[in-house]
């Protein structure tokens, strides 16, 4: 078969072919998505799945936002890409956007989360030899966080089946273990440069921070004039109800990274600095091919419009809050579900062992979740999601849960 005519291969084809030429580092399942629309996927036989995931908190405003799609439309046909060493009128006009929501100075644009981090770190270095000299380099990061693949953003995810393979990392990288002020204490001294946090942490089982333990490390980084970095990769740009996770803990960082839904899709990642680094940085110290390509650039603008004029943040509080409740419902009956955590739309259910079969059964019955740190059920649906999609989702789960505990008698429903 000539792979040439891609709306014609079969799923048995699509899979073939990747087993064959691509390197084996994602376990799929057996989705095989042709369109989506709103805050549905659809699979080659049309069959529709209410996606609860949004393509890992990118899809924030669904599949086919027609302001997104207007605007790509538009500018791919005007242009796509123009390299760095010229000027685009969006990167600008973006970053000031980005600016006055989040407080801060300076903006440097990637193509992905893991590269904001990457620049996030350089930066920490840059900031800490210019205060204390080449001394001034050790960063830390909190147990179970997860800040990318790349070498450096891998130093600093301090999970050990996506570390071990790959040791050794980036030196002067210290995790602290305990989430509390003492433990964090501790960790610092002079020689810290930089402390990295997820304000709630995603992969590691959507955990929300202490908000003493955010206050303490603004303290300290004060204290040991060390730079506070919010990871608001996966929770930032209003999913917890508020336009950045920091602002729930009452701390501004110096530092914030996003990616992920900044540009709906299109890839794009933004790494922030506030007044006391926005010197850190001389031309040449940092760069890349494609980030803040106007295409990109003009997305997320509209993005950014989209979710201010249409009370997209006012809209996960309160969705959230629906879905927490209807979730602490089933609750009540399902002995499988323990604790319940998050903010806004970014939710997780602590499922044990079974999270994994539940993911499966949920996607069979056409819902899109996916298990966390193996035994969290993650939730982080579109902005965009209604009572009525809620409802379908909840009791989804409560036949899935249900399905489940009769099979395994240990977990009786309550
Ligand atoms: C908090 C956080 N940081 C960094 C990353 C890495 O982003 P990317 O996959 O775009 O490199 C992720 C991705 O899941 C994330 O959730």
């Amino acid at each position: 078969m000539e792979p040439t005519d891609a709306t014609q291969l079969t799923p048995d084809e699509i899979q073939a072919l990747e087993e064959k030429y691509l390197f084996a580092t994602y376990k799929r399942s057996g989705l095989f998505c042709s369109h989506g629309s709103r805050v549905y996927v659809y699979d080659l036989s049309g069959r529709r799945y209410l996606d609860l995931l949004s393509g890992i908190s990118v899809n924030s405003l669904g599949y086919n936002h027609p302001r997104l799609v207007k605007v790509l439309v538009e500018q791919g046909q005007r242009l796509i890409h123009t390299s760095n060493l010229f000027y685009n009128p969006y990167q600008g006009i973006l970053a000031k956007k980005l600016a006055d929501a989040s407080g801060m100075a300076k903006v440097f644009f990637t193509n992905s989360g893991t590269e904001a981090i990457e620049a996030a770190l350089k930066l920490a270095r840059a900031f800490g030899h210019a205060e204390g000299g080449k001394d001034k380099s050790l960063i830390l990061t909190l147990k179970n966080s997860f800040h990318g693949r790349t070498f450096g953003a891998l130093s600093i995810t301090t999970q050990e089946k996506y570390q071990a393979p790959f040791r050794p990392l980036v030196p002067d990288v210290a995790v602290v273990e305990e989430f509390t002020s003492a433990a964090l204490e501790k960790a610092f001294s002079d020689k810290v440069c930089a402390l990295v946090v997820e304000p709630v942490q995603g992969e590691g089982g959507v955990v929300p921070l202490p908000v003493e333990l955010m206050q303490a490390g603004r303290e300290l980084c004060d204290r040991y004039n060390a730079l506070l970095i919010a990871d608001e990769i996966q929770c930032g740009l209003g999913r917890t109800g508020r336009y950045f996770g920091f602002e729930h803990f009452g701390v501004r960082p110096d530092v914030m990274t996003l990616a992920k839904s900044l540009a709906a899709g299109y890839p794009l990642g933004a790494m922030l600095g506030n007044e006391r680094v926005a010197g850190c940085f001389q031309p040449g110290d940092h760069g890349t091919t494609f980030g803040g390509g106007p295409l990109a650039c003009r997305i997320a603008l509209e993005v950014l419009n989209i979710i201010e004029e249409e009370g997209m943040i006012a809209r996960a509080g309160e969705m959230g809050d629906y879905l927490m409740e209807g979730i602490k419902t089933l609750a009540a009956r399902h002995s499988l579900i323990g604790e319940i955590r998050g903010m806004g739309l970014m939710i997780g259910v602590e499922i044990g062992p079974a999270a994994k079969d539940v993911v499966n059964m949920l996607l069979d019955r056409g819902f899109i979740t996916n298990a966390a740190h193996d035994t969290v059920l993650r939730l982080l649906p579109p902005l965009i999601i209604s009572r009525e999609d809620i409802d379908e989702f909840l009791a989804a789960l409560d036949a899935v849960l249900g399905e489940v505990e009769a099979r395994e008698p240990q977990n009786q429903e309550k």
